[in-house]
């Protein structure tokens, strides 16, 4: 054992920090975004560690309307929804994808425990983390409830637990996180599901509905910016993963909603012309002054709308439930 500072160790230990970086999905696909034409980054990778710490944020600010819509929702009509899972009438699998914290899920496994429904919770998530912590809440909070946490991709969870189970399922998907993607995207992903489902499988799905386009453009232009850090948490974590030498100060978070095609778009502006190294990538990247880099589409429905897209891709929709102000909707529906 030598304790003195030993270069050559280090720079090995330097070679191994790169050679993890390069081979990442994250840096491949950081590469290919900035590489096309307007660069984009995918908002899946705004939830880091830091990323989950501003999103818990964003939903207690009171311009995010969303997660207490959909609180509402599962709290008041949380009865009226088992009733329609049949949940007291036969045996099923509960799944979640994208569980998050369960702050909204944990109302409705509540009741479902408390009413006897036969059932195991399978919270699924790519990030392990949030399982562990999602576990240990329930554990504590809801002792008694069947939990089987699957550290999967979507699909892949699917067809796992069809070969370990042959009850029916029911699957949530809430919070508006289909609404990342586009509407063909949306309709994509639904067939997709449907085809990993059985016949007579529900989905309860959470959107967020088309409304006076005001109260949409402030639930993500937040007068606190606590949106904009979650934005520009992204270049943060290509300084921290990808050994980037972002400025924060050179970008600026800009976000809009257009009432039409019911997206709310989000770029990083680069306020300067200016260019990027990325050392553990040996990459450098320019940036026009005023170039925009598009990171998030949030896609706002009405429901004729979301009647169609379930027609189009082999479900029928069963109920809706909203809440008073009609601001949001879990729509439950059945696999045809
Ligand atoms: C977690 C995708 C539902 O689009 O409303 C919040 C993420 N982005 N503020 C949304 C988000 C900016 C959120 N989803």
């Amino acid at each position: 054992m030598n304790p003195s500072p030993n270069p050559e160790a280090l720079f090995s230990s330097g070679g191994q920090h790169k050679k993890k970086a390069l081979s990442s999905q994250f840096a491949k696909d950081v590469i290919h975004g900035f590489s096309r034409h307007p660069k984009a980054v995918s908002s899946q990778y705004f939830y880091d560690k830091p990323g989950d710490k501003i999103f818990q944020q964003i939903m207690n600010m009171p311009e995010y309307y969303l997660t207490r819509s959909e609180h509402e929702i599962l709290s008041r009509q949380r009865k009226d929804i088992c009733t329609a899972f049949n949940a007291f009438d036969e045996a099923f699998n509960l799944i979640e994808f994208g569980a998050g914290d369960g702050y909204k899920t944990k109302l409705l496994l509540s009741f479902l425990l408390e009413s006897g429904a036969d059932f195991t919770y399978y919270p699924v998530d790519i990030s392990q983390h949030i399982l562990d912590e999602l576990s240990k809440s329930l554990q504590n909070e809801i002792p008694g409830l069947r939990v089987k946490p699957l550290n999967l991709e979507y699909f892949s969870a699917l067809s796992k637990l069809s070969e370990m189970s042959k009850r029916r399922n029911v699957v949530l998907f809430l919070g508006s996180n289909i609404g990342n993607f586009s509407y063909n995207s949306a309709g994509g992903f639904l067939r997709r599901l449907s085809w990993y489902c059985k016949k007579d499988d529900m989905l309860l799905l959470g959107v967020d509905l088309k409304k006076d386009p005001k109260i949409i453009t402030r639930a993500y232009d937040d007068p606190h910016g606590i949106t904009a850090a979650f934005n520009l948490n992204l270049l943060e974590r290509m300084n921290r993963e990808l050994g980037a030498d972002f400025v924060l100060s050179g970008f600026t978070h800009h976000t809009f909603y257009e009432p039409l095609s019911g997206k709310v778009l989000s770029y990083l502006v680069s306020l300067k012309q200016q260019t990027v190294s990325f050392s553990f990538l040996d990459w450098e990247v320019d940036f026009d002054e005023f170039e925009l880099v598009h990171t998030e589409i949030s896609k706002k429905y009405s429901i004729p709308e979301l009647e169609i897209l379930a027609q189009q891709q082999g479900f029928q929709v069963l109920k809706h439930f909203t809440d008073e102000k009609k601001y949001f909707l879990d729509t439950l529906w059945k696999v045809k």
